[in-house]
C-alpha cells in the first residue's frame, strides 16, 4: 500500500500552466484514460478542475514506467514530475491544459479501481438508476462538480448579497410543530414524550415572524426545508430554500431588493445582464393571456378570450359552455399550418385532454379557404370577429377550447408550451424573469366546501380590497407575489398580516374555528399582542434556480444526494427499517 508520505501536491490538474513549463510538480487525483502506445504511456489525470495529460516512458524513468503499465481508469494517483511544451501536432486545444504535458518520474498508486459501472464522462449513457445508486461515481463526472460548483457560488453570492443589504442569518428549528405551507409533513417521534411528535419545517415561516417581532428587521437563511408530497421533476421531499423576511416593507421594497439579487447571481455566474424592473403581471391577466400563473414568455402564442363572439352561435358547444359561465379561448399557432399535418393536431387534441379538455376545435387559414370542423356552425361575422381578435393571417391555425375557466386555462396554458416544445422556441440560454402578483388570498375547496388560503393563512389582504371580506372573499386579491423563471415558479412570498384582528377574520373566513388557531398558532397570535412590526418576505427554491442555471430538466441533477419517485434514496437506501428496541423506545408499534 503506498501514501502520500513525503509528498505535497504542488497544484490542481489544470493549474500547471505553460508558466510551468521547465518546474517538477506534484499532481495527485484519478485516471481517467491511460494510452499504451508501446514505449510510451499516456495518462489524463483527472481531479476537480479538469485534466492534463501525464506521460511515462522507459527514457523518463524505467521503473516508473513498469510501474504505470498497472494503471486502470479511476486509479487513484499521485505523480511526480517535469512540466514540458507538448510538440505542436500534439497540442490538444479542447482542454485547458492541451498545450502542456506532465514527464512523470515518480509515480505512487495510492488506491485501485474495479471497473466503474458506467464511464466517468459528462455523456455516458447510463439510467438514473444506475447514477443514483452509484451517486459518488456520478458526482466525478465533470457536469455534476459543475453543478455543484455553481450551486456553491449561488449560494455564497446570496449570503454576501444579502449580508451587504444588513440581513442576519439566524437558524431555526429542524425539531418542530407542524407548519401551515399545506403538504403533508415529515414527523419524528419523541422518545421522552410517549405518543408526542415532531414535524420537519414544511419552511421556517412562523419562525421568520417571530423573528420580525423580536426586532432582527431583515433576516435570511439558506434552510432545508421538508414536504411530504409526490415528488415531480422540480420537486424533492427535502429541498433549499433561500429564505428572508423584512420589517417595515411593503410590496415593492421585497421585490426591488430581489430584482438585485438575481441581476449579481446572473451576471455573476453566467455572465447574463438582466434587465430590471421585471414585468409584474397580475393573476388575473398572467391567466388570461397565457392560462397560467407561472407563464414562460420566452415566446408569444397568448390566449384570445372569444366567449362574447360566440355566446349566440350555431356551435352548441361554445354557446352553451358560455351561457354556463365558462368561456370559449384560442390560441393562434402563427404560421403552423405547413408545420402540423392532421396528424399532429389530433395528438394534440389528445394532449389537451389530459387537462380534462372535451375537445379542441381549430381553423387552418389557407390562402383559398378555411379549414374547420366548426365554421360551417358559425356565421359569416362571427368567423371573421374571431379571426380578427386572434390576429389571424394565411398560414396561421387557431386552436380552440371551450369549457368551465380553470379547465380552458389549465388545457390551453399547456398547450402554449407544448407548441413552444414542437416549435423548439424554449431555448435554455434565454432567461426570462416576471413578477406574478395579486394572486387571490382564497381559493374555494368543493370538496371540503369551504375556503382555503391560496398562500398561507399569513398572507396580508390588499387594502383596496379588505372590505371585500365581508362581502365576496372570493374576490379579495393579496399581497402575494411569486418570482418566476422560464415558466418554473422560482420562489414566492407576501406581505404578511400583522394585525390580530385581521389575522383572526382570515381563520374565520377558512373555517378555522378560535380553538383550533389557539392550539396551532396561539404562540404566534399572544406575540401580535406585543407589538408586530408590518413585515414581508420570500423565499426561493434554491434547487430550481440552479437548474435552470445549469440547464438542467430536473432539481436531482443539482442535488449531490437527490430521492427519487417514491421518496427514497438508492445509494443508502433510505428509508429502511430500524431495530425493534428503537421503536419500543419512541414506543411505537407498526401495522403492516
Ligand atoms: P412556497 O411554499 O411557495 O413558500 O415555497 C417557496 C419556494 O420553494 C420552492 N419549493 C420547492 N422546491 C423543491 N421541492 C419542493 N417540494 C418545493 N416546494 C417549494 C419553490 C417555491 O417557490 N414560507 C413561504 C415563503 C414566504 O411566504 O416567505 C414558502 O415556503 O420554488
Ligand atoms: P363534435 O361536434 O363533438 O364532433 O365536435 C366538433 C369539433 O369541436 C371537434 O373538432 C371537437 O374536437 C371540437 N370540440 C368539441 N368539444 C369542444 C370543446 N369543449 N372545446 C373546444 N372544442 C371542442
Amino acid at each position: 500500500m503506498e501514501t502520500i508520505q513525503g509528498l505535497r501536491r504542488t497544484h490542481r490538474c489544470t493549474e500547471v500552466t505553460t508558466a510551468e513549463v521547465g518546474t517538477q510538480v506534484t499532481l495527485m487525483g484519478w485516471a481517467q484514460r491511460r494510452r499504451d502506445l508501446g514505449g510510451v504511456i499516456f495518462v489524463d489525470l483527472r481531479d476537480r478542475s479538469g485534466i492534463i495529460q501525464i506521460v511515462f516512458s522507459s527514457e523518463i524513468n524505467e521503473q516508473t514506467f513498469l510501474k504505470a503499465e498497472q494503471i486502470r481508469n479511476e486509479f487513484v494517483l499521485a505523480a511526480v514530475g517535469t512540466v514540458v511544451l507538448r510538440d505542436p501536432e500534439a497540442v490538444n486545444a479542447k482542454i485547458k491544459t492541451g498545450e502542456i504535458e506532465v514527464k512523470i518520474t515518480e509515480l505512487r498508486i495510492l488506491s485501485k479501481s474495479e471497473t466503474p459501472p458506467f464511464a466517468i464522462e459528462e455523456h455516458s449513457d447510463v439510467n438514473e438508476a444506475t447514477r443514483l445508486k452509484y451517486r459518488y461515481l456520478d458526482l466525478r463526472r465533470p457536469d455534476m462538480q459543475q453543478a455543484m460548483v455553481l450551486r456553491h457560488k449561488v449560494t455564497k453570492l446570496a449570503r454576501d448579497f444579502f449580508d451587504q443589504n444588513d440581513f442576519l442569518e439566524i437558524e431555526t428549528p429542524m425539531l418542530t410543530k407542524s407548519t401551515p405551507e399545506g403538504a403533508r409533513d415529515y414527523l419524528v417521534p419523541s422518545r421522552v414524550q410517549p405518543g408526542k411528535f415532531f414535524a420537519l419545517p414544511q419552511s421556517p415561516q412562523l419562525y421568520k415572524q417571530l423573528l420580525m417581532l423580536s426586532g432582527f428587521d431583515r433576516y435570511v437563511q439558506i434552510v432545508k426545508c421538508f414536504r411530504d408530497e409526490d415528488l415531480r421533476a422540480d420537486r424533492q421531499p427535502e429541498f433549499t430554500q433561500i429564505d428572508l423576511e423584512m420589517s417595515f416593507v411593503n410590496v415593492d421594497d421585497v421585490l426591488e431588493l430581489n430584482e438585485q439579487l438575481m441581476k449579481k447571481i446572473f451576471k455573476e455566474t453566467l455572465d447574463v445582464e438582466i434587465q430590471t424592473p421585471f414585468l409584474r403581471l397580475p393573476y388575473q391577466e398572467a391567466m388570461d393571456r397565457f392560462g397560467s400563473d407561472k407563464p414562460d414568455l420566452r415566446f408569444g402564442l397568448e390566449l384570445k378570450n372569444l366567449s362574447d363572439i360566440v355566446e349566440n352561435c350555431g356551435f352548441k358547444v361554445f354557446a352553451d359552455v358560455v351561457k354556463n359561465g365558462g368561456s370559449v379561448r384560442a390560441i393562434n399557432a402563427k404560421g403552423c399550418a405547413d408545420k402540423f399535418s392532421r396528424r399532429d393536431l389530433d395528438s394534440m387534441v389528445d394532449f389537451v385532454k389530459i387537462y380534462r379538455a372535451k375537445g379542441m376545435a381549430w381553423i387552418i387559414v389557407t390562402e383559398n379557404e378555411l379549414k374547420s370542423p366548426i365554421t360551417k356552425f358559425l356565421s359569416e361575422d362571427e368567423v371573421q370577429a374571431i379571426l380578427d381578435r386572434t390576429h389571424a393571417e394565411v398560414g396561421d391555425i387557431i386552436m380552440f377550447v371551450a369549457d368551465k375557466n380553470e379547465v380552458v386555462y389549465d388545457s390551453l396554458g399547456n398547450l402554449r408550451l407544448e407548441i413552444a416544445r414542437r416549435l423548439d422556441l424554449l431555448k435554455k440560454d434565454e432567461f426570462n424573469l416576471l413578477w406574478v402578483t395579486e394572486f387571490p388570498l382564497l381559493e374555494y375547496d368543493a370538496d371540503e366546501k369551504r375556503y382555503v388560503a391560496k398562500h398561507h393563512m399569513f398572507t396580508s389582504p390588499m387594502d383596496e380590497d379588505l372590505a371585500l371580506l365581508d362581502t365576496d372573499p372570493a374576490k379579495i386579491r393579496a399581497k402575494a407575489y411569486d418570482i418566476v423563471l422560464n415558466g418554473v415558479e422560482i420562489g414566492g412570498g407576501s406581505i404578511r398580516i400583522f394585525n390580530t384582528d385581521l389575522q383572526q377574520k382570515i381563520f374565520d373566513i377558512v373555517g378555522f374555528s378560535k380553538e383550533q388557531a389557539a392550539l396551532q398558532f396561539g404562540f404566534l397570535l399572544e406575540a401580535f399582542k406585543f407589538g408586530a412590526p408590518p413585515h414581508g418576505g420570500m423565499a426561493y427554491g434554491l434547487d430550481r434556480l440552479v437548474m435552470l442555471l445549469t440547464g438542467k430538466d430536473s432539481i436531482r441533477d443539482v442535488i449531490a444526494f437527490p430521492k427519487v419517485q417514491n421518496a427514497s434514496e438508492l445509494m443508502m437506501q433510505s428509508p429502511s427499517e430500524v431495530e425493534l428496541k428503537q421503536l419500543k423506545e419512541l414506543h411505537i408499534r407498526t401495522e403492516l
